[in-house]
């Protein structure tokens, strides 16, 4: 009999959701009996003294009253069953707008006479409150209804790190999940004003007593939902969650959902991007909305790691168009795919093309006339360059040429140009490549009555982009090890990709134009630690499940990448994460003419002539454990 009820019920709740009249009829009902109720109580139950025709004209009247105020209000709308404080607001204002409005009539009735809307205002400010109170116990009823109904017998029990904003909106993710397997057994805060607070009827700890009290309540997750917290603090939770054998989760911030809905399929597995990743950075959202809005904007390696995220975060602002430029075709395709799917109406458009190709590249600036570039088109990985530097200086040094003169001569306003911090005191090719680029996108912004504004931005290693440490290791575990470090002290300055690229807007409209912008990156991390905790955020055990191997370093690898932001290096702005590099500024005859006869050369010289010509352009590179050491301290062109 119970399981056919339950059965019954359910098949209600998982039918279609109850039509919204419905909902207003039972709330009417509500007022009906919370009408009568208010007479009851205001008469002392003796309601014979009141005449019938009387209050029932009332009754119609102040029925009216509720019933506009509840289809203006649309408190009816929601889903009863999910129903939460923004819907229940609904309901409250809507009451209340009666209730006043019962009151102000009842006050200009007694003036004009109109008897029949005088309504007692005891009886109004009693209905106003039964009201209120019925509403709600009706709507927790049918909530919790639903959630015992559905609840899974086979719960994991969590607990939410973060007991403001977020961990609230992954309670209720949670809660309205049909399918919900979790059973939030508490919040954790480390805010000791929240703890033995209780939110949404769940207890608030800190950290040490909901480690103490885990086992008791038999947790066996912990889902992080906070955006502001540091590396040091996720580091310490994730290292007690492993010892402890829970699980950990991640809700991701809101801009991050897939799809943008609240539900409990955005709660996703930890990454290392998730542990190692700052502070949420604020970005001056005004200047950046400015300076984009309505913009045309080419967006080259759109295809890359930096240029999609560049792409994406573009997106957020109501640009005129987005001109999508990479010389690689299925990854364009697949960032295109991608996009027609998860934003269909914006703007933007791929353009196949090489940007070292000056023909392919003035067709897109004569077709979309852009006003700003962001240059994120280039080679990056250190070994091969070193093996090949005719590319470096082809693609890297080539193709900055092309694009910086193109946007000169279409008057382009702002010419953005990433850099890395393996430009700073270069010891490879790569590095050297980008210092080229800079210096050549320095020089040209001194120019007399220069138009565009020319910036650099210039920061260390993003987490997870393409062929960088965490996808390889992420591969290397999925395969069973081993995991190849190139060196037991070796260390890198990590941002995320989000990161980074916020940053790039950000630096993008800061400045008069001809500055370097560096990020700080924080901490330097060691790369063995991030091996060994992506190990056991695997779940695998180092030295029995999986090994790491150590390699050596590889040509052009430094072991410690220089420090981007010194306070003898640089000046700040006004952002605390964004600084100007101090560096040797250049001419501008000397240099195009210097980078010119590079380029002509590529094809008549041979590696070690044209590094010794990359050597010439920027003193300070010193090959490192490369080929190249042997052009140190000798002049070999004139
Ligand atoms: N990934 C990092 O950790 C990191 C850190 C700091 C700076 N940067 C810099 O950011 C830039 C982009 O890096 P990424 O990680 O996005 O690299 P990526 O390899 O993911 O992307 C580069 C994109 O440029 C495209 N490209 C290459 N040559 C081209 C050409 N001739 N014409 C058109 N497109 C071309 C590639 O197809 C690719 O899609 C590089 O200059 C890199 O030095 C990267």
């Amino acid at each position: 009999m119970v399981n056919k009820l339950r059965t019954f019920l359910l098949n209600i709740f998982k039918g279609r959701n109850v039509s919204p009249w419905w909902i207003l009829l039972i709330d009417m009902g509500i007022v009906t009996n919370a009408f009568i109720l208010a007479f009851v109580l205001r008469l002392n139950v003796q309601l014979q003294t009141y005449s019938v025709s009387e209050m029932i004209i009332k009754a119609i009247w102040v029925l009216t009253v509720y019933l506009i105020s509840f289809l203006l209000f649309g408190s009816y709308r929601g889903v009863i069953r999910h129903s939460n404080y923004h819907e229940f607001k609904l309901v409250i204002i809507a009451c209340f707008s009666s209730f006043s409005f019962l009151m102000i009539s009842d006050a200009v009735s007694r003036i004009a006479g109109y008897n029949w809307i005088n309504v007692p205002r005891l009886v109004v400010i009693f209905q106003f409150l039964l009201t209120v109170m019925l509403s709600f116990v009706f709507r927790m009823i049918v909530k919790e209804m639903y959630a015992s109904l559905t609840k899974k017998s086979t719960t994991t029990n969590v607990y939410i790190f973060g007991a403001g904003e977020m961990g609230q909106i992954t309670l209720e993710a949670i809660r309205n999940d049909k399918d919900n397997q979790y059973n939030v057994v508490g919040f954790i805060d480390d805010n000791e004003f929240k703890w033995n607070m209780v939110l949404h009827s769940i207890p608030v700890f800190g950290w040490d007593k909901a480690v103490k009290i885990g086992g008791s309540k038999r947790v066996d997750l912990v889902i992080m939902a906070i955006n502001r917290i540091s590396v040091q603090r996720k580091h310490e939770i994730a290292d007690t969650c492993l010892n402890k054998g829970w699980k950990l989760k991640v809700m991701p911030s809101v801009g991050n959902w897939v799809n943008g809905i609240s539900n409990q399929m955005q709660i996703r597995d930890i990454r290392i991007e998730d542990i190692l990743g700052r502070e949420e950075i604020r970005l001056n959202q005004l200047q950046i909305m400015e300076g984009l809005a309505n913009k045309m904007i080419v967006v080259t390696g759109a295809a890359g790691s930096i240029g999609s995220e560049i792409v994406r975060q573009l997106l957020r602002f109501p640009v005129q168009k987005i001109v999508m430029v990479d010389v690689a075709e299925s990854a364009l395709y697949d960032l295109q795919q991608e996009l027609l799917l998860s934003h269909t109406d914006a703007p933007f458009v791929a353009v196949l093309g090489d940007v070292t190709n000056y023909h392919r590249m003035k067709e897109v600036f004569d077709k979309y006339q852009p006003d700003i570039v962001f240059n994120a088109a280039a080679y990056k990985h250190v070994p091969l360059l070193e093996e090949f530097p005719y590319e470096a200086i082809r693609v890297n040094i080539g193709g900055v040429k092309v694009l910086a003169n193109l946007a000169v001569e279409h008057k382009v306003d702002k010419f953005v140009m990433i850099s890395t911090d393996k430009a700073v005191n270069p010891t490879n090719v790569m590095g050297a490549s980008k210092r080229i680029c800079e210096i050549y996108i320095q020089a040209l912004s001194q120019l007399k009555d220069m138009h565009t504004e020319f910036v650099t931005t210039r920061f260390g290693n993003v987490l997870g982009s393409n062929g960088s440490v965490v996808p390889l290791f992420k591969k290397q575990i999925e395969q069973g090890g081993p995991i190849t470090v190139t060196h037991k002290d070796i260390t890198r300055y990590f941002m995320t990709i989000p990161e980074a690229c916020q940053l790039v807007l950000e630096a993008g409209f800061m400045g008069q134009g001809g500055e370097i912008f560096v990020f700080d990156m924080g901490d330097p991390v060691k790369i063995i630690d991030l091996a060994k905790e992506m190990v056991s955020l695997s779940g695998l055990k180092l030295g029995e499940d999986i090994d790491i191997v150590f390699t050596g370093l590889r040509p052009g690898e430094k072991l410690y990448e220089e420090l981007l932001a010194s306070k003898e290096n640089t000046l700040p702005t006004h952002h605390e994460k964004i600084m100007i590099a101090m560096v040797r500024k250049y001419g501008f005859e000397s240099v195009n003419q210097k980078i010119g006869d590079m380029i002509q050369a590529l094809d008549n010289e041979d590696n070690h002539v044209l590094v010794g010509r990359m050597k010439e352009l920027v003193p300070e590179y010193k090959s490192q454990n490369s080929k190249f050491n042997v052009l140190d301290g000798q002049m070999i062109l004139k």
